[in-house]
């Protein structure tokens, strides 16, 4: 199994990346998380400058539905030495949506197809596609895929939710299976693979998929592709190791102690997953998770860890 690690806004950037590179190395593909003006900011080349990236096959993730931001996106990365970029079809935010961007242009599907025309002519590096299944009723996958099949993806990665879904429900696997069929190029999975129990579940219903995309299993657990490879269960000297270089990545880019600890309150709002079964669990963290004072943060932050213990981590299936 191939395993990528799900772009996140705010949160799987290049510090995350750098840090859990360095302590887990079982990311076979980093995605970033959407660059989306042509202009790129200083905060956008930080996310993609090679130095920031060493040792790790990056993508880089673009959303837009304009054929040229894309390419003018696309051929900035070219010089940055990237050979492949990913079109953020999925993002199902009130924001985007009502803008045909991310998930949004599911709903206008001559302008889907006019924009990958376009850009499929004249993109100088790869292109990959991650896509929802539709906005509102999952019969619309079947136009969306005949759509996709007219070119030549690198690959499509899919996570079967219709934008109206946000991350309720669960994801569509009958709609999944027709994809794997009918879709002509390589096709990863990506949704609610948090745990063993739910890993195990999907590779026996669908044991020819070959790479799967996971994006809150890690935030939660970061252990996790170890767990479901049988490696070595990640030690609590890890995972504190794990969380002072990702501390320390965020101090370097971030100014002002609010800001460093709103970043990391929304790790650990994830994160926190892995502590459940610690003493008082939910009282620590709301005290954690109301200071002001990065230093306290810090100071809870390591009890938990101190106290980590991976026998917790397994989630029922739900
Ligand atoms: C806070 C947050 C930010 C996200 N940012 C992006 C993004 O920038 N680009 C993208 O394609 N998907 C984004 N996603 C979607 C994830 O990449 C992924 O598809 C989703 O979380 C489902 O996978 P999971 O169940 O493994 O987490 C985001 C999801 C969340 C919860």
């Amino acid at each position: 199994m191939q395993y990528y690690l799900a772009p996140m806004q705010s949160l799987t950037g290049y510090v995350f990346r750098n840090a859990y590179n360095k302590h887990f190395h079982n990311i076979d593909k980093y995605f970033t998380p959407f660059l989306s003006s042509k202009g790129l900011s200083s905060k956008d080349k930080n996310e993609i400058i090679p130095e920031h990236n060493q040792g790790m096959l990056v993508v880089p993730q673009i959303m837009t539905n304009q054929t040229d931001v894309f390419l003018e996106i696309a051929r900035q990365l070219e010089d940055y030495g990237y050979t492949s970029v990913n079109l953020n079809l999925g993002c199902p935010s009130g924001t985007v949506v009502p803008k045909k961007r991310g998930a949004g242009l599911l709903a206008d599907l001559d302008m889907l197809d006019r924009l990958l025309d376009e850009i499929f002519t004249k993109c100088p590096i790869r292109i990959s596609i991650k896509t929802r299944i539709g906005m509102e009723n999952p019969t619309e996958w079947e136009d969306i895929q005949t759509i996709y099949n007219r070119y030549p993806l690198e690959e499509l990665i899919i996570h079967p939710r219709l934008q109206q879904d946000q991350y309720k429900n669960h994801p569509n696997l009958e709609i999944f299976s027709e994809a794997l069929e009918q879709i002509q190029y390589p096709v990863c999975y990506n949704g609610d693979l948090h745990s063993v129990n739910q890993y195990k579940a999907f590779t026996e219903q669908f044991p020819q998929v070959t790479t799967v995309m996971l994006g809150r299993g890690i935030l939660k657990n970061p252990g996790l592709i170890d767990e479901l490879t049988g490696n070595a269960p990640v030690t609590a000297e890890t995972l504190l190791a794990f969380h002072e270089d990702i501390l320390a990545g965020y101090k370097e880019e971030i100014s002002g102690d609010i800001n460093i600890l709103y970043k990391m309150k929304e790790l650990w709002s994830y994160f926190g997953d892995s502590f459940k079964n610690c003493d008082q669990f939910a009282k620590r963290m709301k005290k954690m998770m109301k200071t002001k004072s990065l230093p306290e943060f810090h100071s809870i932050a390591n009890q938990f860890l101190a106290e980590y213990n991976c026998q917790a981590n397994e989630l029922p299936i739900v």
